[in-house]
């Protein structure tokens, strides 16, 4: 069902320093994104074989607002995996028990693809996304 690690996800206090970072290392890294339906405003740094997906709040009530109140100085966030077909995907989760955040329905992630996320109490403590391919 998972097939590659599309991004790992990093929730940062500054956007600029944290992007500045990377930069400093030689990576390509994108302009800021901001994803209202999300509260985030993300970018990403591209590597060879996966991507770091560097999240900061945007607006009232951003799911990365918490996080950054207890990791101040930041932390990882989740990990996204390709899935092939992301209505099987969310069947499959069912299927194992696996809870589904919100409202159980794909939403339209960071690539303009869908995604789902699973409980990280269903993950090993791990908040995990799935991202069609
Ligand atoms: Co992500």
């Amino acid at each position: 069902m998972i097939t590659r690690l599309n991004h790992v996800a990093i929730a940062v206090p500054d956007l600029a320093e944290a992007a500045a970072r990377y930069q400093t290392l030689g990576a390509a890294v994108s302009e800021p994104q901001d994803l209202p339906e999300h509260g985030v405003t993300v970018v990403f740094v591209v590597l060879e074989n996966t991507k770091i997906e560097l999240l900061h709040p945007l607006g009232e009530g951003s799911p990365i607002a918490g996080f950054l109140d207890k990791n101040p100085s930041g932390g990882i966030h989740h990990l996204c995996f390709e899935v092939e077909e992301i209505g099987a995907t969310s069947e499959k989760l069912d299927e194992l028990g696996i809870r589904i955040l919100g409202d159980g329905k794909p939403k339209t992630g960071a690539h303009g693809k869908p995604v789902l996320f699973a409980h990280p109490k269903d993950f090993q403590g791990a908040l995990v996304e799935f991202e069609q391919e």
